[in-house]
């Protein structure tokens, strides 16, 4: 018997360090480097302005779905945990029968997500254009598909809907649909 508990116990002290799941067996997203990486990044997006009750505020413009009826993009470059590229934070307004109007007059009220887009180290998702992808609700929560999945990371990489699936198609191959800097 004895040998037998050993093992167990030298199995469950290999999972409570992490070593029985290596890096590579992770999910492409949602997994907790991501989520790591969304909370520190709302942080910095709250810091600059760019997102929570102190965000600076443009003039939103009608969207298409799926992000939204009404939306705001800002761009900027960003430097997280000493690696510096560009974030791209779009805001996702809702509500039944809103206009322009009403998001810039209470804009709290409608918004519904913040969707960003951030380029990462080369390698971190090559084929896909090293994007960081995030879906936040209003208050820097991630949110989830409807599988229970954290949306954060490279998501939904090797699925056939999804942030990256989407993104793939856009003009320029740069996974950005709005311009193509990033060519
Ligand atoms: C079904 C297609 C589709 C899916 C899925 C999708 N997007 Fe988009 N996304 C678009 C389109 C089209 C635009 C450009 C039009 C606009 O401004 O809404 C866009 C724009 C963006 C932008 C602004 C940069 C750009 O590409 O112009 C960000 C950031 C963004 N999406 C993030 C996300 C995130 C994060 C997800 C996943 C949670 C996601 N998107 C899922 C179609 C999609």
């Amino acid at each position: 018997m004895k040998p037998v508990r050993t093992l167990v116990s030298a199995v469950v002290l290999g999972a409570t360090l992490g070593l029985a799941v290596p890096a590579s067996a992770e999910a492409p997203f949602g997994n907790q480097t991501d989520m790591e990486m969304a909370t520190s990044l709302w942080a910095l997006m709250e810091y600059k302005g760019l997102a929570g009750d102190h965000a600076v505020m443009t003039r939103p413009y009608k969207g298409i779905q799926p992000h939204g009826m009404i939306l705001e993009l800002i761009e900027m470059p960003v430097t997280l945990h000493g690696q510096s590229g560009p974030l791209i934070v779009k805001r996702n307004y809702g509500g039944d029968g809103i206009d322009i109007d009403d998001v810039i007059n209470d804009p709290k009220r409608y918004l519904q997500a913040v969707t960003i887009m951030l380029k990462r180290e080369a390698g971190y998702d090559a084929e896909n254009g090293d994007w960081f992808y995030v879906k936040y609700d209003a208050r820097g929560n991630v949110m989830k598909n409807p599988k229970g999945m954290s949306l954060a990371g490279r998501v939904a990489k090797g699925m056939q809907t999804g942030c990256i699936a989407c993104h793939k198609t856009a003009e320029g191959g740069d996974f950005v649909f709005n311009h193509d800097r990033y060519k």
